[in-house]
């Protein structure tokens, strides 16, 4: 199965993003984790395009990019030509979602739908054929550091049934209060990657505790 870990730089220093990215370069880390916010879908303002496009000339790690906007369409070109490897797009925020996953394809990158907590597996049903990866909100998204909600590990276990019977190379991704202990028990109910932005960059050792997320 596969195991990968995707720091989210929501956590990191901006005063110094270059060695944190440095440090994700040299760590185990499978994807570089981008929290993108509009204040609108969520209520909060991370950062843009301008921010991946400079964290992309020094990424040695495919960029995860987790757009918490509304109507993101006008935005997919841009944020793939910006350097995403894989854009993840929340099912509550698209109108048209099989027009948008179509469209992030068209640019031949990886296509990724996020449920927020309350949303349910099944919404996922006709659409899943068409993805590469599902990302599980496990907090409200808006805010790094949160608690994670335990309901989580029930939906990574029907996420996991509807990839077996209809797109078994499907990811599955969890976004929100990664730690060792969550982080154990999802590994183990299925997840793929796993989203982790406080505990990795409030600890001691960052790119030690990468290493230790991966081997969980
Ligand atoms: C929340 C973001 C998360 C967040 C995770 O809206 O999508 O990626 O940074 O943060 P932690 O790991 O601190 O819960
Ligand atoms: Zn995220």
């Amino acid at each position: 199965m596969r195991r990968i870990i995707a720091p989210s730089i929501l956590a990191a220093n901006f005063n110094h993003l270059e060695k944190d990215i440095e440090m994700i370069n040299r760590s185990d880390a499978g994807f570089i984790h981008c929290d993108v916010m509009d204040g609108v879908f969520v209520p909060n303002i991370s950062f843009g395009i301008p921010v991946i496009e400079h964290v992309k000339k020094i990424a040695q790690k495919p960029l995860d990019v987790h757009l918490m906007i509304v109507n993101p369409d006008g935005l997919i070109i841009p944020f793939a030509k910006a350097g995403a490897s894989v854009i993840t797009v929340h099912y509550e925020a698209c109108k048209h979602l099989h027009r948008t996953v179509q469209l992030i394809k068209s640019q031949g990158i990886k296509a990724s739908v996020c449920l927020n907590p309350h949303t349910p597996v099944a919404v996922l049903e006709d659409i899943i054929s068409e993805l590469d990866m599902v990302l599980l909100m496990s907090v409200n998204p808006g805010f790094g550091g949160q608690d994670f909600i335990e309901n989580t590990y029930k939906k990574v276990t029907q996420l996991k049934t509807l990839i077996e019977k209809i797109n078994p190379d499907c990811l599955i991704e969890v976004d929100g209060g990664v730690n060792f202990e969550t982080g154990k028990n999802l590994f183990e109910n299925g997840a793929n990657v796993l989203v982790a932005g406080s505990f990795v960059f409030n600890s001691e050792n960052p790119e030690e505790t990468i290493h230790q997320l991966k081997i969980l």
